[in-house]
């Protein structure tokens, strides 16, 4: 071989993988690119695709910056290295990527011999490639940290994992795992970060990851024909608020502020919908409407919910750890409904009914506590047919304890709103009334993309009205009240959960001192007219006994002025002066 080919050779030789086990495929040149943007500046980024060769659609290319030969085999020595050295940190809340990245640099000065020269830019890729792997996802990693992305999936050997992005929906990646072990390996890893165990034994496993993510996952080829599966369900790490929801078209003012209504009388409502639909997210939103000194327990297999509220008891439920059949230290959902009851609670929520769960939940309503809850589902009659079905079994009668229902959907959008053709929209509001007898309060118009209210016609507020002693049309105007005070919320711009929260209390303030201004304005008023009659009282008084005093002095002769006595001021120096006038 000449120097020539050796060198055409060095300069053709392909980046090292720093993930075995699985195809990365690449980039090329002539893919159109539909959007590009960094996930962690200069080192990863994405870059959604499509070409022909691709096939229809569009495809979402992970972008990593490669390692070279010297940069991978250094790699290599501070993972060994970690492996070997590298122990629990003293301090178990800290953060795992701040930790290892410590832990590496550390690491890199001990054995900077070693491990080679490289720039600022090199140690950099480096630390990396080692908190990424150790810290963080692996090959999955881009995407766990893409705010864009709202789920993964990995569905077997050989197909691409599958992401749904919140502006392209579901796309395949270019991340192929083609090693059972890698796949097992990473499903081992991620059990392990929700603290969970899953092996061919208990090969089904539903848990969260730190950053609340959640993780269904199967094992092996236990329970799946192609092998080990999983799906990670995003959490947000800044949920969404009634405001966001307002602004992205979900609901409007005047919706919330209906919710707000309801919460605030006790009344109970479930949110119903498909898989993804957005059930918890609004769920979680209307929250923030309720009632601070509420009293809430929420019952969940996965703790999502964030009420900003500090009379809160959280209960989520657990899997058991043995092996074999028995379930016996299983805490589920039902036993923890139960539970929720001892606790008094002004509300019951639960993050969402399938089984004997509503049973106890609508015994709960029927004993005076506020249920609220989310279930999969895509119409009322459905919701109402399952839940008087067996395993379910709620007796008919205790149906409209479920005081209303909204049905929330992913729908396609008659117009682009914010660069997106679809979204999610609270299609319909019912009161239920009876058994079989519901009352559409609200719809989303599909062509228009608004929403159409007929709250005039609530049966729930006129039963607020009648529980509150006004009438209908007060509470009307109340409703109006709170959907222009959301309206100035949604202006100011604030969007965090918790200071909508606080806005909303202030509304509480703002209305104690408004009634306690008319109320002390009405006293000052009577006030006033009470001093007025004493002072006219005193002064018609002052002014009879002048006119005896005169009548007196006419006959005794002068003693004291009149204009004295009106004034009630020390008579004596006026007496004086009068008698020096005089
Ligand atoms: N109104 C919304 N607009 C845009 N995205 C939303 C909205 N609501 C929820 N999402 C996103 O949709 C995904 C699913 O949301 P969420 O978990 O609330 O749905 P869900 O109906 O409760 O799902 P599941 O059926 O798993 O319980 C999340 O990634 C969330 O961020
Ligand atoms: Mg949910």
């Amino acid at each position: 071989m000449g120097l020539l080919d050796r060198f055409r050779k060095k300069e053709e030789e392909p980046d090292i993988k720093v993930d075995q086990g699985v195809l990365i495929q690449e980039f090329k040149k002539n893919y159109e690119i539909v959007d590009k943007y960094d996930i962690n500046k200069p080192l990863a980024s994405v870059k959604i695709a499509k070409h022909q060769s691709l096939g229809e659609g569009l495809h979402y290319f992970v972008d990593e910056a490669p390692l070279n030969e010297q940069e991978f085999n250094s790699f290599k020595k501070i993972m060994d290295i970690l492996g070997k050295e590298m122990h629990p940190p003293a301090d178990m809340e800290m953060n795992p990527k701040d930790y290892v990245f410590d832990e590496a640099g550390k690491v890199a000065e001990k054995y900077y011999r070693a491990l080679g020269k490289f720039t600022g830019a090199g140690w950099d890729k480096l630390f990396y490639y080692v908190v990424r792997d150790l810290a963080g996802y692996g090959p999955l990693n881009v995407m766990m940290f893409d705010p864009n992305i709202e789920d993964i999936s990995y569905n077997g050997l050989n197909t691409p994992v599958y992401v749904w992005h919140r502006k392209y929906e579901s796309i395949p990646t270019n991340i192929i795992f083609t090693n059972e072990q890698t796949a097992n390996d990473l499903i081992v890893k991620l059990a392990h970060k929700c603290s969970k165990h899953i092996s061919s034994a208990t090969p089904l496993l539903d848990g969260m990851l730190p950053e609340k993510h959640r993780l269904s996952a199967t094992f092996m080829k236990e329970v799946s024909q192609k092998g080990s599966t999983f799906c990670i369900r995003k959490f947000r790490a800044d949920p969404f608020s009634v405001v966001d929801l307002i602004k992205i078209g979900t609901i409007n003012e005047r919706i919330a502020a209906y919710f707000w209504l309801l919460l605030e009388h006790k009344m109970s409502f479930m949110i119903i919908g498909g898989t993804g639909a957005g059930k918890t997210s609004m769920l979680n939103a209307l929250l923030s409407l309720m009632s601070q000194n509420d009293k809430l327990v929420t019952v969940e297999e996965v703790p999502e919910l964030t009420p900003p509220l500090t009379n809160w008891t959280q209960l989520h439920s657990r899997q058991s750890f043995q092996f074999g059949q028995t379930s016996a230290h299983s805490i589920n959902i039902f036993d923890l409904v139960k539970v929720s009851l001892r606790y008094r609670p002004d509300y019951i929520i639960v993050g969402e009914i399938r089984g004997e769960e509503a049973y106890t939940l609508f015994q709960a309503l029927a004993t005076g506590h506020g249920g609220l809850c989310t279930m999969h589902a895509d119409s009322l009659d459905n919701v109402v047919k399952r839940l008087t079905s067996p395993p379910m079994n709620v007796s008919r009668v205790y149906i409209p304890l479920m005081n209303s229902a909204l049905h929330v959907q992913r729908v396609e959008l008659p117009q682009e709103k914010e660069g997106l053709t679809f979204g999610r929209r609270v299609r319909t509001i019912w009161e239920i009334e009876e058994f079989d007898q519901y009352r559409e309060v609200a719809i989303w118009n599909p062509r228009s993309d608004v929403f159409e209210t007929w709250f005039e016609d609530s049966v729930l507020l006129e039963r607020i009205a009648t529980g509150s002693g006004v009438s209908k049309q007060a509470i009307l105007d109340e409703l109006e009240a709170r959907t222009k005070f959301i309206s100035e919320i949604v202006g100011e711009g604030i969007h965090d959960q918790k200071q909508v929260a606080e806005k909303m209390l202030s509304y509480y303030t703002m209305k104690k001192e408004e009634k306690d201004e008319r109320s002390s304005d009405k006293k000052t008023g009577r006030k006033r007219k009470e001093e007025i009659s004493e002072k006219s009282k005193s002064i018609e008084e002052l002014l009879s006994s002048v006119v005896s005093d005169e009548a007196k002095q006419e006959q005794e002769g002068p003693k004291l002025g009149r204009a004295a006595m009106l004034g009630n001021r020390d008579p004596i120096p006026r007496q004086s002066k009068k008698n020096e006038t005089e």
